[in-house]
């Protein structure tokens, strides 16, 4: 979260705002998958007061942007201020402009971290796994100072640290699926979806089609490597189409530079038993707990 925020509103210097966003984006968040009651004291109802919290907050901050041109942080919101300012691009609204934020915000914290958890999951289940890609990234650590960097060459030869990911995600499934709205009356296998239908597209299912990925409930990140998968018609991983996420490098990007750090320096051990609850969203309720010891 703290990360995201940075990137997209530079918040990191002023302490207690980035705490008081962090709190309410996650209440919002929270309330995604609820039923829709909005009575005092429900889940809904506290995720759409946070929200109109947060829009308060963020129009603060446009307006402090605004107002203070020249010392601009060049980050997604300068960016977005920039264009609306340009005659050239779209006018946005500060309605607009704050609803992008909060997007942004929401769409690279719950899914980044909740695959990076079940990633490092995943990866203390299945130890050959570990040990292949503690290898493939000692190797990319071979020969650099003590304290290095990643460099975007080392993230291009990380191609089973990307499969790692790939798997965590689909064997995860985060978000359930989709949205998608028919333009013309749509036939499928004899049966016509009417136009102007909202169809739910369900990644639970595609991720765990067995003609896509044999074995599906098998966490066998070698999938990735052996077939061209990220360019299949049915890997919907990150959405797809028009509306394809547009964080989807940069989610897989965190992710690996995570993993780097951690797989070329410790090696972990789940303490006690950890409960993971896969609906409607995936969590660790009560946290996930490792002892680490260096490698
Ligand atoms: C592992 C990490 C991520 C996963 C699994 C993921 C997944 C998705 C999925 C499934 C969609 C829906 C696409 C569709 O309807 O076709 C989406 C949309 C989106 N994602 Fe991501 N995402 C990730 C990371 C990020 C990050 C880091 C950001 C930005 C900081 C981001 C920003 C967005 C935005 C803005 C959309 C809406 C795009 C649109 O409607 O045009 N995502 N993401």
């Amino acid at each position: 979260m703290l990360l995201v925020l940075k990137l997209v509103a530079s918040t990191e210097g002023n302490i207690a705002l980035t705490k008081e966003l962090e709190e309410a984006m996650h209440q919002v968040s929270l309330s995604f998958f609820t039923v829709a009651i909005n009575l005092p004291g429900t889940t809904y109802n506290k995720g759409l007061k946070a929200r109109r919290k947060l829009v308060q907050m963020l129009g603060k901050l446009v307006e402090e942007r605004r107002a203070s041109k020249c010392s601009r942080s060049n980050d997604i919101l300068d960016t977005i201020l920039k264009n609306s300012e340009d005659t050239n691009c779209v006018i946005q609204t500060d309605e607009q402009i704050i609803d992008q934020i909060i997007a942004f915000v929401l769409s690279g914290y719950e899914t980044a971290s909740i695959v990076l958890m079940m990633a490092v999951k995943y990866l203390h289940d299945h130890p050959l796994a570990q040990d292949e890609l503690r290898k493939e990234n000692l190797e990319i650590r071979k020969g650099k100072p003590e304290n290095y960097t990643l460099n975007w060459d080392d993230y291009r030869s990380m191609s089973f640290t990307r499969s790692v990911v790939l798997e965590a995600l689909r064997m995860t499934s985060i978000g359930l699926g989709f949205l998608r709205r028919t333009t013309v009356d749509t036939e499928i296998k004899g049966y016509v979806i009417p136009k102007g239908w909202t169809v739910f597209v369900s990644t639970v299912e595609t991720n765990k089609d067995p003609d896509t990925y044999p074995e599906p409930l098998k966490f066998n990140p070698w999938r990735w490597l052996k077939s061209n998968l990220e360019s299949h018609q049915y890997f919907m991983l990150f959405g797809g189409g028009a509306r394809l996420c547009i964080g989807k490098e940069l989610g897989i990007l965190e992710i690996s530079i995570f993993l780097h750090y951690l797989v070329t320096r410790y090696r972990w051990e789940e303490i006690g038993e950890n409960k993971i609850v896969r609906f409607p969203r995936v969590e660790a309720p009560d946290g996930l707990y490792y002892r680490l010891r260096d490698c």
